[in-house]
């Protein structure tokens, strides 16, 4: 291995050169960043609540007992769910930053559309996450969900892909507990990495 074979990862994950200028916190108020942050937390606590958390009939009474009984359960729960909510926030705030610097702009604009998914599935995971409390609210939001979901055309298929059939085996979580911490989640860790890579190719970040 010659000088560039020992240092060709770190090259790449990590470029020499980058615009002057683009590193200014005012640039991009490091909400990528955030966002970026918040879904690593996320991820991490996702995985430890996956421990003892069970979908379907239990889904309730296994998160009062991760609260109660668990050494911080209760602790690893509100971080989960904060992390989530400060995703959604710095998402959004991100993308009226980068309407503001207008860098949706060619030849950006397959960023931005990725951006645009991620947005949606970011929603669509804090939403899904609140199904799985199992609750009473949780019911109510489903029903809200699904009655907005049968609105569009293909709705009631979609729904039924989404909600599950209800049965009293699995009440409908365990259908929204797949789609939550494989599917939406899983596309999302992968649209995240299309999109850095995506922020290389187009020439780092826009300058303002
Ligand atoms: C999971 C959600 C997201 C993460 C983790 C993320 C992460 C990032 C990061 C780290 C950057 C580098 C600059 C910065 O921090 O602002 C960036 C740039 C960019 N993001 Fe996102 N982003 C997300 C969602 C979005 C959304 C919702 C949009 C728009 C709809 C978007 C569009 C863009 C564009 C166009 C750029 C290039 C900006 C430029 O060249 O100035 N991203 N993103």
């Amino acid at each position: 291995m010659g000088r560039q074979g020992n240092n060709s990862f770190i090259v790449h994950i990590r470029p020499r050169q980058i615009k002057a200028g683009t590193l200014r916190f005012r640039v991009t108020f490091c909400l990528g960043g955030f966002s970026f942050l918040a879904f690593i937390i996320l991820t991490i606590t996702g995985i430890l609540l996956m421990f003892y958390y069970q979908p379907g009939e239990k889904a309730f009474a296994s998160l009062s007992e991760i609260d109660s009984a668990l050494p911080y359960g209760g602790f690893i729960r509100s971080l989960h769910f904060w992390a989530g909510q400060m995703m959604v926030f710095s998402v959004f705030l991100h993308m009226v930053r980068v309407v503001w610097s207008r860098a949706y702009r060619p030849l950006r604009e397959l960023n931005w559309v990725t951006g645009v998914v991620l947005f949606v599935l970011t929603v669509v995971l804090d939403y899904s996450g609140y199904l799985l409390r199992g609750g009473q609210e949780s019911g109510a939001a489903s029903s809200v969900g699904q009655t907005l979901l049968k609105t569009l055309p293909g709705g009631h298929g979609l729904a039924t892909v989404f909600f599950g059939q209800s049965s009293p085996l699995n009440g409908s979580t365990l259908n929204i507990f797949v789609w939550h911490v494989f599917i939406l989640a899983g596309i999302a860790g992968f649209l995240q990495m299309f999109h850095f890579w995506r922020i290389r190719k187009d020439g780092g970040v826009r300058p303002l």
